[in-house]
């Protein structure tokens, strides 16, 4: 089966990449299940419903959370409601899921979502909810395990993969929306320690410059705001999966210019 992954979709500018080029991909990528993270999807905090709908009216298939997942109100009830997961290692009893497998291409596909420890909320270990959960899937008997890393820190990113590269298909990294170039095959596992936002590629990680500058001007808070105009990207990483195993994975990058390009294509370690 071939996924394609979309990091932080960032504003309304994000939002308008993936309705424009989501569903041309789908088609000139043959991609059969798109997975997109959403924590920064409405006014660059949360997702209301009307933006979730959309999304995934737009050609996304589930969307992934973060830190960002609560910000606004009406989560809640949308956990439920649609395929949307949070992240996992939320304590018990929060509301939503971290886990939802599908059937694709007649396989399963189980989607997980992580958050990360260092910068982030107090949520229980990622490293001890990963290893649980994967132990989980395997005992269901699904091959096709897909990760959305939401953290601050590479090392993290990094060590899950060590630690879980022969048991799971992929492991991507989102929530600094600045993409790395360290996309790899290792053992059967994709890895990119961060896909890169969807959104604004011209200010501050999509967020409109002048807050940011001022703040780092005068140590005094400011709330950002993603900008009206500007120059935006759609990143996306595309991996293919055979018997639960990575055998291809590269990353496009699509420019509100109207023109996209490959950029980076995973090396094979084995
Ligand atoms: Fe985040």
């Amino acid at each position: 089966m071939r996924i394609g992954f979309i990091g932080d979709i960032v504003g309304r500018p994000g939002r308008k990449m993936v309705r424009r080029f989501v569903p041309e991909l789908r088609k000139s990528e043959r991609l059969d299940f798109v997975v997109a993270n959403y924590e920064n999807a409405s006014h660059g905090f949360g997702l209301t419903e009307k933006n979730a709908r959309e999304l995934l009216g737009s050609g996304i298939d589930v969307m992934t959370g973060g830190n960002h997942t609560w910000d606004k109100k009406e989560i809640g009830g949308l956990l439920e409601a649609l395929p949307l997961l949070r992240p996992i290692n939320y304590p018990e009893g929060v509301p939503g899921r971290g886990v939802r497998s599908f059937e694709v291409e007649g396989e399963r596909l189980a989607v997980v979502n992580l958050m990360g420890h260092y910068g982030m909320p107090m949520v229980d270990n990622p490293f001890i909810t990963a290893n649980r959960v994967v132990e989980v899937l395997e005992s269901e008997g699904i091959e096709n395990i897909f990760v959305d890393m939401h953290a601050e820190a590479t090392s993290e990113k990094r060590a899950l993969l060590m630690m879980l590269r022969e048991r799971v298909s992929a492991i991507f990294g989102t929530h600094t929306h600045v993409g790395t170039d360290d996309l790899v095959i290792d053992r059967g596992c994709a890895y990119v320690t961060d896909v890169g936002l969807t959104g604004c590629r011209d200010n501050v990680i999509g967020m409109d410059a002048k807050v940011p500058i001022e703040r780092f001007l005068t140590g005094l808070p400011g709330r950002f705001e993603v900008p009206d105009r500007c120059r935006a990207i759609l990143q996306m990483i595309v991996v293919e999966l055979r018997d639960g195993r990575a055998v291809e994975a590269y990353k496009i990058r699509a420019y509100d210019e109207g023109d996209r390009e490959i950029v980076l294509k995973a090396r094979m370690e084995v």
